[in-house]
């Protein structure tokens, strides 16, 4: 099935794995490289995926709750929708289990094949997107397009030590090999972007924000949007034909709505659906991630301008804060989320700061994973108008 009738493609299958081994192969030739850190990896804990669902003959080591964010890096991945692979009933309702479409099966061989390689220490990691980002086109434009040549550089695999935790964050060189200067401390960095935002005494008294202006989409639809915030509470609309679509954070529950439709919004889609709730971030950084690192990333310049980064970690997460050297503004986060079979990649740029009361914002923020590319640009931004907690919580 799958691989007999594509000649080529399993001539490419052979060559990607022979090229693989040969790269494995020189890795050994180098000393290896250094990880930073020693965060210790997240330990599954809980059931694993064969417990809790139906049919899992691969993924077998995989922990149930990281299921859905591993089944979302397979689609980004191979670029194909859920339907491609899962039965939908005429119900509505998913049996998720059935193996009915012929891509179902050949995603289970090709997870069972990554496994085998990884497994066979070769002392590198094999993601899907090693073979297939670039050779699927995602529905619509091609990907090339999305990306720019600086991410298109961020995503070539980094080079990792032999046996070494093959699960690695993206981008991660730890140690370095003298290309760039020393980091300078965490606190300068946090510091200068502080003053540069508006200073200590401003944000803290930040109690909200508010903005309104145009979204733009991939397809180059746009929208008016607003997005709230308070105190860690989101709310993000947008005026999207033929209904307006909604999601929203009361502090301890995410929801989504589109038109009349009410749902719960939760696991790694409420954290993307959060990635803008950002106020006062400057402040927070340091309590979101207590193993804050300066470095890590590659030295990188961002439309011309010199960067200094900063690289937090949580569980299968590593966000990565990339300023501006000289005016100390922060210019794009990247997130890396881990899944099992790859890494998932989202990235946030700010431009164009401006002020809103004694704060500066950025009015231009660009929002790019493996499905979206919005370009948020903002027409109003206000800092400490009074929004109502009922705003935030679930519609009823
Ligand atoms: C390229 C094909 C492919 C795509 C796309 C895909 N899946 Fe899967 N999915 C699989 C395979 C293969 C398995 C079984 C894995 C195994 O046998 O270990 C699976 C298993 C599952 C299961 C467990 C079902 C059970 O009870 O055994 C769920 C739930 C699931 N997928 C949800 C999703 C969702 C949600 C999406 C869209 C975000 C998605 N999948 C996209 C191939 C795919
Ligand atoms: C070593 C390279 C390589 C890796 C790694 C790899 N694939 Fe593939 N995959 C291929 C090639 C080549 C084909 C085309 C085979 C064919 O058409 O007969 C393919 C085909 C597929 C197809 C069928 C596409 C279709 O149009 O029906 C799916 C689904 C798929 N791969 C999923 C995955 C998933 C999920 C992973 C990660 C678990 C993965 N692949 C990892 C090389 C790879």
């Amino acid at each position: 099935m799958g691989f007999k009738e594509a000649g080529t493609c399993r001539i490419h299958v052979y060559l990607t794995i022979a090229a693989l081994v040969v790269f494995a192969g020189g890795l050994h030739a180098q000393p290896p490289q250094g990880r930073g850190g020693g965060q210790p990896p997240a330990l599954p804990s809980g059931p694993m995926a064969n417990e809790k669902y139906k049919n899992i003959q691969a993924l077998t080591n995989v922990p149930a709750d990281q299921l859905d964010v591993t089944m979302r890096y397979v689609a980004a991945a191979v670029n194909m929708r859920c339907i491609d692979c899962h039965v939908q009933e005429p119900s509505g309702e998913w049996s998720y289990e059935k193996d009915d479409k012929r891509s179902k099966q050949t995603a289970r061989q090709m997870m069972k094949m990554v496994n085998g390689i990884n497994a066979a220490n070769y002392g590198i990691q094999v993601q899907c997107a090693t073979c297939h980002a670039g050779h699927n086109q995602p529905v619509g434009l091609p990907m090339a397009e999305m990306l720019t040549p600086e991410q298109i550089a961020q995503m070539t695999p980094p080079a990792r030590p032999a046996g070494g935790n093959p699960q690695g964050a993206a981008g991660f060189s730890g140690g370095g090999r003298g290309q760039r200067a020393p980091a300078p401390p965490v606190d300068d960095v946090i510091g200068k972007y502080v003053d540069a935002v508006g200073g200590r005494a401003s944000l803290e008294k930040l109690q909200s924000l508010s903005m309104t202006g145009t979204v733009t989409n991939r397809a180059g639809q746009s929208a008016g949007f607003s997005i709230e915030e308070k105190q860690g509470k989101y709310r993000e609309a947008r005026q999207s034909t033929p209904e307006a679509s909604i999601h929203g954070y009361d502090g301890s529950a995410g929801w989504e709505q589109a038109g009349t439709k009410v749902s719960d919004l939760t696991g790694f889609p409420l954290d993307q659906a959060l990635r803008l709730n950002d106020a006062g971030t400057a402040l927070h950084l340091k309590e979101k991630y207590a193993n804050l690192q300066a470095g890590g990333g590659r030295p990188m310049q961002i439309n011309g301008k010199d960067t200094t980064v900063l690289t937090g970690r949580a569980g299968v997460l590593t966000d990565q804060f990339y300023f501006d050297s000289a005016s100390g503004l922060l210019l794009r986060r990247v997130l890396t989320t881990r899944t099992p079979l790859g890494q998932l990649r989202e990235q946030v740029d700010y431009a164009d700061y401006r002020a809103a009361g004694d704060l500066k914002v950025p009015f231009e923020i660009k929002l790019t994973t493996w499905n979206v590319l919005d370009t948020y640009k903002v027409a109003d931004a206000k800092v400490n108008v009074a929004l109502d907690d009922a705003r935030f919580s679930k519609p009823k």
